[in-house]
């Protein structure tokens, strides 16, 4: 498969007055053309700021300290900030967990998406930006689209917010998006039919897709490959099937133990304890404060990514040893 995006070594650190938190800490990943990676783990896990250190809009006091990040053959963080605009919302869009923020309150969700549009065709008339825009209303499969674009957001529900949201970041066709827990803050019902149509847009506009999510369903129902992140650190990395049957990693066996089983009725196990403050980390593996299987090693030195399989990789001291329960 052709790599569209490589990242190296991303370090991307937030220097507060309480001390430096290592957000991101030392991460690799890659997306393939027409992809659809995971990028998974609990809230806190450094999901949301890799997604907003690749195309570059980290806020302060945050800062990408080291790594590169590869798209289309050029390292991103060589660009200057206006060679950046013409890449970001343009072949990499991002969306954001919670359609309020992302949309303006003042402006019509019509002219916010014909916005995207002109900035990203400069020499198209304001006539064939509303047409386009009515258009991608019809793409997410919003009813009545010539009235609804002039509706402003608060006058509608979440779930068409977050199609117009969605909308919006597809507005200039973007061969990469980054869809960050788009479904978090929807009713079930509208969870599932704004993963339907993500998953939709995603083949009919032949995008890579990276699903950034804390729910392993989710990461079942999408994803080709999966990439779990632990305290700003990879965790293991996998083939969705191979995850799910094989998980190498003591946190993604507890990540898939705590996932809602329709078809077992045993009990949801949380997983105890929480994820480390990320000023003072574990030492070691960051995992091994919660780990079952940690042993004096595990807080001493910490583990490097192995292969185990094909495309599977993990960063436990003792993945030959363990035989750890798939889903
Ligand atoms: N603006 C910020 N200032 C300080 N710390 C931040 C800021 N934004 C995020 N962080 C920290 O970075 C870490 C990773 O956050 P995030 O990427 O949002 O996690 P996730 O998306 O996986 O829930 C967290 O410890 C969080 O507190
Ligand atoms: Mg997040």
């Amino acid at each position: 498969m052709d790599t569209m995006l490589e990242v190296k070594g991303l370090k991307t650190y937030f220097f507060t007055e309480a001390g430096v938190v290592k957000a991101v800490d030392g991460i690799d990943f890659t997306v393939g053309k027409n992809e659809t990676i995971g990028l998974v783990g609990e809230s806190g896990s450094g999901k949301t700021v890799t997604g907003l250190s690749v195309i570059r809009i980290v806020p302060p006091p945050g800062k990408i300290v080291d790594g590169s990040i590869t798209f289309e053959g050029e390292d991103l963080l060589k660009k200057s900030e206006e060679e950046m605009r013409k890449i970001r919302g343009n072949k990499i869009s991002m969306t954001f967990q919670d359609p309020t923020t992302s949309l303006n309150p003042l402006f019509t969700v019509g002219d916010q998406i014909a916005e995207v549009i002109r900035e990203h065709d400069k020499n198209i008339s304001k006539n064939e930006s509303m047409e386009k825009t009515i258009k991608l209303l019809e793409m997410v499969h919003i009813s009545e689209p010539t009235i609804r674009v002039k509706a402003y957001p608060h006058e509608l529900s979440g779930g068409m917010k977050q199609r117009i949201a969605i909308a919006r970041s597809l507005a200039s066709d973007p061969s990469l998006l980054f869809a960050d827990e788009p479904t978090t803050n929807l009713d079930v019902t509208v969870q599932a039919q704004v993963l339907e149509l993500i998953k939709e847009l995603r083949d009919k506009q032949k995008m890579s897709l990276v699903m950034i999510t804390h729910d392993m369903g989710i990461v079942a129902e999408i994803t080709q490959r999966v990439q779990v992140l632990y305290a700003g650190m990879v965790a293991e990395i996998a083939e969705t099937h191979s995850l799910f049957s094989k998980p190498q990693h003591p946190y993604t066996e507890a990540l898939l133990q705590a996932v809602p089983r329709i078809d077992q009725r045993k009990e949801l196990k949380v997983i105890p304890g929480n994820i480390p403050n990320l000023i003072n980390p574990p030492t070691g593996c960051r995992f091994n404060p919660r780990c079952q299987y940690a042993k004096a090693i595990c807080s001493e030195k910490v583990p490097v990514l192995e292969k185990t399989d094909k495309g599977h990789y993990t960063a436990c001291h003792f993945w030959r040893n363990l035989d750890l329960t798939g889903a």
